[in-house]
């Protein structure tokens, strides 16, 4: 059901924003300026989507999620409790945004399927930025290896 696909995008996009801030604040590296900027940028973009997710929960009709334990049940994105080196961040990362592209692809069809255009919509667009957060981190961690 939509109603419960939008919850489960929403776990996974809180669980996905906290590891994104948590990859802020303790990354470390040479480039380490560049990638704690990039990583407030992350996080900020995927924590901006957050509210519309939770309003569409509400448009159709059903309660929203709104506490960590039912994120932490909800999400398909793994909780990271360590601080691995700055590569396994990125690859981790990557491994998400594909995790979370697949996700919104998936529930275009259904939206679709079910004439939800704006929600729809609105995973057209999620596709969009987790393309292009996938497309940035393939690109850091090319020059990583060089
Ligand atoms: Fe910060």
């Amino acid at each position: 059901m939509l109603a419960d696909n939008l919850k489960v995008l929403l776990a996974s996009t809180q669980s996905f924003a906290i590891k994104s801030q948590n990859f802020h604040w303790n990354i470390e590296g040479s480039d380490f300026p560049q990638y704690h900027a990039f990583y407030d940028t992350l996080y900020g973009d995927v924590a901006d989507t957050i509210d519309k997710i939770a309003e569409y929960i509400r448009i159709l009709g059903h309660y929203t999620p709104g506490s960590l334990s039912r994120y932490a049940e909800l999400s398909i994105i793994q909780d990271q409790t360590k601080i691995p080196r700055a590569e396994l961040m990125f690859a981790e990362s990557l491994q998400d945004c594909e995790t979370m592209g697949q996700l919104v692809v998936a529930m275009f069809d259904e939206a679709t399927e079910e004439r939800q255009q704006g929600i729809a919509n609105f995973m057209a667009e999620l596709q969009d930025l987790y393309g292009k957060k996938a497309w940035f981190i393939r690109s850091i961690l090319k020059k990583e290896r060089e």
